[in-house]
């Protein structure tokens, strides 16, 4: 698996390891033109669950947290999916496995800077999957977007009403990868069936941080 060695020889930015030992990686810009039209990706969608045991590249992996998350206004912050608010209670984990630039583990897109920071060494999708009534695409895939919620961001301004549309905003982002996914000829299903503090759990989230949904990435087998 890479190392920092490797990240500098791929031209990759590290930030180096933070107070808390964890590094964080730039990814390459992602690409704003492609030749899949919206049409074609629409058609084409359909959940895959069994996946080739081939790794994510680095673009493809930065390409698809663009497509959840990405940052397309810089003056306010605004994002590829819409956000009650603007108060943008979502984060977006990766679990990647054979990234060549990576090490395997768990890893938050930072949405700001277009950066991945990582947050657990080692491959996690066991857990994850045990979490999930051992769906076997989530041990057969070689990386799992999982979507959590920090509900009182928008529950600061919404009250109640935040926990739907927490819900709804989860909705767009994974739609958002699901199109994405198909462009790219990557494979992926939308995992709603888990126990969330298993999942929680396995995924170290913070107090305050829920799981929401997972997908599944990758070529299908
Ligand atoms: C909220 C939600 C939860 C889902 N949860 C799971 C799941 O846990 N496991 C799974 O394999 N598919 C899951 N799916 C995918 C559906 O089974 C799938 O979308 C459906 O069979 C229709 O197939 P299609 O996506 O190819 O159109 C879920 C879909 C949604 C919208």
């Amino acid at each position: 698996m890479g190392s920092l060695f490797s990240l500098a020889s791929f031209g990759i930015v590290s930030d180096g390891a933070s107070a808390e030992g964890e590094g964080s990686f730039g990814l390459p810009e992602p690409v704003r033109q492609g030749e899949v039209s919206i049409e074609e990706a629409l058609e084409r969608r359909r959940s895959v669950r069994e996946y080739a045991p081939v790794p994510l590249s680095l673009a493809t992996l930065g390409q698809l947290a663009w497509a959840a998350q990405g940052v397309t206004d810089s003056d306010r912050g605004f994002r590829t999916a819409p956000t009650a608010g603007a108060t943008f209670p979502l984060e977006v984990d990766f679990l990647i496995q054979g990234v060549e630039e990576l090490d395997d583990g768990v890893y938050r897109y930072l949405p700001g800077r277009h950066a991945l920071r990582r947050r657990i060494v080692g491959d996690q999708r066991d857990a994850v999957a045990a979490a999930a009534s051992n769906q076997q695409s989530l041990r057969e895939a070689p990386a799992i977007l999982a979507l959590s919620t920090v509900t009182a961001r928008t529950a600061a301004r919404y009250g109640e009403r935040a926990e739907r549309y927490v819900h709804m905003e989860a909705g767009h982002v994974a739609q958002n990868v699901s199109l994405q996914a198909v462009a790219l000829d990557l494979g992926t299903v939308v995992i709603g069936a888990f126990d969330d503090d298993a999942l929680a759990a396995a995924l170290q989230l913070d107090d305050g941080e829920r799981p929401l949904y997972l997908m599944t990435l990758g070529e299908p087998g």
